[in-house]
């Protein structure tokens, strides 16, 4: 455990995981519209098992990636939203309610596609057991993208609202940042076996499959 003053606001488990999934989400937007299904399908599990880490993360992680650090009830986001402006350190009251809104969408994008089919030649590993419901998880899949771009776009609008003001969010989301008041120091080996519980967890999942996934 390092003394308060010289830890970082994000931990390195917690910006891995954010700058991954930049590149992921796109690449699972391009090769779906291109219809590289096979590259979507490794970047939809790959954000499963990220989401599902960043899950366990919020409960085990360092101060600040907790659940518990940022979620505060109605009360304080009005009034930050009355004061427009947040001094204390970690996400604000509403970014804390947004971040669990992204991750439930990611989640929720992630599951649906498992059960998911396209027209031609491609379905998720689970599809076969969506039977009647087949159209409404494709129609859920899509209107969920949707809201996940919407949402994605308020979140990076509200980042760079944030750099006009004079407050750069990015920086401290590379680097770490400077922590004055983080009280828990989360170990990185702890972090990799929370992401090795997900991947697991993804892996039996498929194991559900009736034709083998590419890995098993
Ligand atoms: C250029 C694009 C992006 C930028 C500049 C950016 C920037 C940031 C910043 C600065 C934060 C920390 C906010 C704070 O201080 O409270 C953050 C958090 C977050 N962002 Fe992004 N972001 C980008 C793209 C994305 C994308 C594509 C997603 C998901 C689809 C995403 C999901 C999240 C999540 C879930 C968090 C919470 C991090 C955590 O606590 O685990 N971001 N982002
Ligand atoms: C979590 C990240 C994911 C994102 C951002 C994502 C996004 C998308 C998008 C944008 C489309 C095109 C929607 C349309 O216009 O019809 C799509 C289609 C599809 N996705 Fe995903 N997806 C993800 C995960 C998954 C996973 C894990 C699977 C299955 C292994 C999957 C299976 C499919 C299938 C089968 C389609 C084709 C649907 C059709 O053509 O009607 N997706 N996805």
């Amino acid at each position: 455990m390092q003394s308060p003053a010289t830890t970082a606001v994000w931990d390195l488990p917690t910006r891995l995981f954010h700058w991954s999934l930049l590149p992921l989400f796109i690449a699972a937007w391009v090769s779906a519209e291109e219809g590289y299904m096979e590259v979507h399908e490794w970047c939809g599990y790959t954000v499963l098992v990220l989401v599902g880490f960043r899950i366990l993360w919020g409960f085990a992680g360092s101060s600040h990636s907790r659940f518990s650090s940022f979620l505060r009830g109605p009360a304080a986001v009005l009034e930050y939203f009355k004061r427009g402006e947040w001094s204390g350190e970690g996400h604000n009251p509403a970014g804390g309610w947004s971040v669990v809104a992204m991750l439930a969408l990611l989640l929720s994008q992630g599951v649906s596609g498992l059960f998911n089919e396209d027209d031609i030649a491609f379905s998720g590993p689970l599809a076969h057991l969506a039977g009647d419901l087949a159209d409404s998880v494709n129609e859920w899949h899509e209107l969920n993208f949707n809201l996940l771009l919407a949402m994605t776009g308020v979140h990076v609008i509200a980042v760079l609202l944030y750099l006009r003001r004079g407050k750069n969010l990015v920086r401290p989301m590379v680097t770490g940042g400077m922590a004055g008041n983080r009280t828990v120091t989360a170990s990185p080996w702890l972090a990799l076996a929370l992401l090795a519980a997900s991947a697991a967890l993804l892996w039996w999942l498929l194991s559900l499959a009736p034709k083998p996934a590419p890995f098993l």
